[in-house]
């Protein structure tokens, strides 16, 4: 069961719901071991890393477990245990974010370094800087990064020599217990940033500025707050149905998403000749003929996500004329290049650069994912192309996307589970 099939060239029609953000949930989750009380979050998409982070929380102690197919509950309480094991760290590197408010409840943490992945070496010196900045003490020993904080942490002035996402939330999860007053500058903007201030400021933390470049947090003693909280609409998800919706020239109305979050990639799909209508919580995909180049630069948010790369040079690949893409936030997202060669693509890479050289169609093929959103933008290729293509290490596609075939296959693709 770990190929996907599909039957492509049919233009995907209709109405899909969106699922709750995975890169919000696997903040908030590691956000939940700051809190003493029970909390219940909604929203939760029900995709393999997040059932990893539920995982990895109750071997540390908590509970946490699901009340519906969407809905999570977390009794931190009990949680004791500082250290995050290899065995289920290897298969989710975003338990990097534990070691903030471990640190911070806990005062020492031990977590296993995720290490690198296909898409980079994904260092971590900018979170190890920033916590070292509130007083704690870090180390690295036979793949393990422990942490120590005799005593509390201090608030401090952090400078982020790079928006990252992940070293912005653990340096403010772990602020949100320090001593004074914490400064961070240069932070990421990312709507995920913002979901994990808004969450932790419901459970008691004082977090202003979230979704600027400067994010001030004042420590407070403990986050005694519990309660609900429901994490937003999943951008990068909702970014691969517009695109499979353009790249098969259908009509497609997308349910339960935050439309301003997608603005980087709806204003490059107009700029492509494709419809996009806004309303409240949905947004309307309709792909007019013919579509046009562009060129894309990644850039960290409100640019455009490096997250939906891939998917647009699936979609530019048989768009006539040359599109140029830029990666300018990972070093290695590139790959699903070779396999959409395979189906015909014409693209040539050097360096951080893609020159896109379109065709007039894609023809179906044997392609691997190789991460998870190759793996997306391969099944966006298979949907254009004429012809079956088969998806293996569709494992990938599970991380990050619930139930996706099924909705797509309401949308009208000939799309199976091998
Ligand atoms: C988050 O990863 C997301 N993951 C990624 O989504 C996303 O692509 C990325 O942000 C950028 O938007 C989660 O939120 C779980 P970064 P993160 O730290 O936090 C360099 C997906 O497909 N860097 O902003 O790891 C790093 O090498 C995933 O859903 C340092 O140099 O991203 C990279 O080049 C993939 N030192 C750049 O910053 C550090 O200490 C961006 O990384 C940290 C990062």
């Amino acid at each position: 069961m770990d190929r996907i099939l599909i039957a492509g060239g049919k233009p995907l029609r209709g109405r899909v719901r969106i699922s709750g953000a995975k890169n919000a949930s696997l903040a908030v989750l590691c956000a939940t071991i700051l809190s003493r009380e029970e909390i219940i979050l909604e929203n939760v998409p029900d995709i393999s890393d997040v059932r990893v982070m539920i995982e990895i929380i109750n071997s540390m102690g908590a509970t946490a477990v699901w009340e519906n197919a969407e809905t999570v509950k977390i009794v931190p309480a009990e949680c004791e245990n500082v250290e995050a094991p290899y065995h289920l760290v290897k298969k989710l590197r975003a338990s990097n974010l534990l070691l903030g408010p471990v640190l911070a409840r806990f005062g020492s943490a031990q977590v296993a370094l995720p290490g690198g992945c296909n898409i980079g070496v994904r260092p971590m010196d900018l979170h190890f800087k920033g916590l070292a900045g509130l007083g704690a003490k870090l180390s690295m020993d036979r793949g393990f990064v422990r942490g120590s904080a005799s005593g509390q942490l201090k608030g401090a002035r952090i400078y982020l020599d790079f928006p990252s996402v992940g070293a912005t939330e653990n340096i403010m999860m772990a602020a949100c217990l320090a001593k004074g007053q914490t400064l961070i500058e240069n932070a990421a903007k990312e709507p995920e940033v913002v979901d994990l201030a808004n969450f932790l400021n419901t459970i008691g933390a004082r977090v202003r500025g979230a979704g600027t470049d400067a994010i001030k947090i004042d420590g407070v003693p403990g986050l005694e707050g519990g309660g609900r909280y429901s994490i937003i609409p999943d951008r990068i998800e909702a970014g691969t149905f517009m695109v499979a919706a353009a790249a098969t020239g259908g009509e497609v109305t997308l349910e339960n998403l935050i439309p301003i979050h997608l603005e980087p990639l709806s204003a490059k799909l107009r700029e492509a000749n494709v419809n996009v209508y806004e309303e409240e919580d949905t947004l309307k995909v309709q792909a007019k003929e013919p579509l046009r180049p562009i060129d894309i630069k990644t850039m960290p948010y409100p640019g455009f996500p490096t997250d939906m790369q891939s998917q647009l040079m699936a979609m530019l690949s048989a768009v006539p004329g040359t599109s140029m893409i830029v990666e300018n936030i990972f070093e290695n997202r590139f790959m699903v290049a070779n396999e959409l060669k395979r189906m015909g693509a014409r693209i040539k890479i050097e360096g951080r650069m893609a020159v896109v050289e379109g065709v007039s169609a894609l023809h179906g093929a044997q392609v691997k994912a190789t991460d998870l959103r190759s793996g997306a933008a391969l099944i966006v290729a298979g949907l254009m192309a004429t012809g079956e293509t088969e998806i293996c290490n569709a494992v990938f596609i599970d991380r990050g996307y619930h139930n996706l075939e099924d909705k797509l296959g309401s949308l009208g693709a000939k799309i199976w589970r091998k």
